[in-house]
């Protein structure tokens, strides 16, 4: 039976990027009498799927990338012959909107909604809808607390170890530092730096500005923490924040710490607009690999950044979704192939970029 279960779905945590395996392997199946009629059901040339899809805000550069990732797995679903709809929503950076979405998704006959919640502490309103209708629900990016994912056994979460996107992040930098000493500018032997923060309250956010840090000291490195500043992810945000900090320690910046690309980004914009040479510049870190963050890597305007594999969980997002709409579940040992952690949680690897392996993202 097993074999019969990785022939209609398996998923290596494989991403497009060069055929590099970056994540566990994840094999999800449906039930035995599914099975035994050739994986018909939902989804298959018989019965169309219906996947709902909300994101907190449609114009956050990782989460859309996600999703065209998504719908290319989707594309290619469908030309193997999968009837798919998926229903897009992007809540605008409102709960109550959110919800609303939701309730219409669910009314609207969705089989399965992939929710990448407004607020990860208030998933409550969403919760109550899905489970009154029998809908599952997959939470991603944004991870809500484990006792709102376990107050249904129809929850799920997708995402990434936010505490290897801090430590890699820190490694890059601290590796740096002991390669090329002419990083440490006033030569006091330290590093001094700033960082620029996601939303607070976002796991994210709060792992990766502490153990990007904590990483770099733990290598034996002296760390001056300047400063630390809120950009909530957002480009612009940070290159005024970036602004700020310049006018306050100029010179005396010799690393910045972004927790996401786009922010790492609006530093370089700040560096740029204000003429300030390469030479001159502190070392710029960032988190995500989006297509921008990788380009500047490229062209060495940012040291590194580290990889969020969004091709492994844009298709682990949809292998969970189309498995789990059927309205069977998943089969109890699929843990033994797979790292759906509890039969809950996927969380996919991140990895480190430097120039040195830039052009193996690229593609
Ligand atoms: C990404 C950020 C993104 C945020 C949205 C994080 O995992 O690194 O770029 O803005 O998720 O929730």
């Amino acid at each position: 039976m097993k074999k019969i279960i990785k022939n209609c779905f398996s998923l290596r945590g494989r991403s497009s990027m060069g055929g590099r395996l970056v994540g566990a392997t994840l094999v999800l199946a449906m039930m035995a009498g599914v099975i035994t009629t050739g994986c018909a059901g939902k989804g298959t040339k018989s019965e169309e799927i219906k996947i709902g899809v909300v994101v907190y805000d449609e114009y956050d550069t990782f989460v859309s990338q996600l999703i065209d990732v998504f719908m290319e797995d989707v594309s290619e679903k469908k030309q193997e012959g999968s009837k798919i709809t998926v229903e897009r929503r992007g809540s605008a950076g409102s709960q109550i909107t959110q919800n609303q979405q939701v309730d219409e998704l669910i009314k609207a006959g969705c089989d399965v909604i992939c929710v990448n919640l407004v607020d990860r502490t208030d998933p409550a309103m969403i919760i109550e809808a899905a489970r009154a209708a029998d809908v599952p629900v997959i939470f991603f990016n944004r991870e809500l607390v484990n006792q709102d994912l376990y107050s249904w056994d129809r929850l799920y979460y997708v995402g990434a170890d936010a505490y290897d996107s801090g430590n890699i992040e820190g490694q890059i930098a601290a590796d740096a530092f002991r390669d090329n000493p002419s990083m440490d500018k006033n030569k006091d032997g330290k590093i001094s730096l700033v960082v620029l923060e996601g939303e607070p309250g976002h796991q994210d956010a709060i792992i990766r500005t502490e153990y990007s840090v904590s990483t770099i000291m733990d290598s034996g490195i002296e760390v001056d923490k300047l400063e630390s500043g809120i950009a909530n992810w957002k480009r612009s945000e940070a290159q005024s924040k970036m602004g700020q900090m310049i006018d306050k320690y100029g010179d005396d910046i010799e690393l910045v710490l972004a927790n996401n690309d786009d922010m790492a980004l609006g530093a370089i914009d700040e560096y740029e607009s204000r003429n300030i040479t390469f030479s001159k510049r502190p070392a710029i870190v960032g988190i995500d690999g989006t297509r921008e963050g990788l380009a500047a890597v490229e062209s060495g305007s940012m040291l590194g950044t580290v990889y969020n594999d969004k091709e492994g969980q844009g298709k682990a997002m949809l292998v969970l979704a189309m498995a789990v709409a059927d309205g069977h579940d998943i089969v109890g040992d699929l843990d033994q192939y797979a790292d759906l952690m509890d039969g809950k949680y996927i969380r996919f690897p991140y990895a480190r970029v430097t120039r040195d392996n830039v052009s193996d993202y690229m593609q």
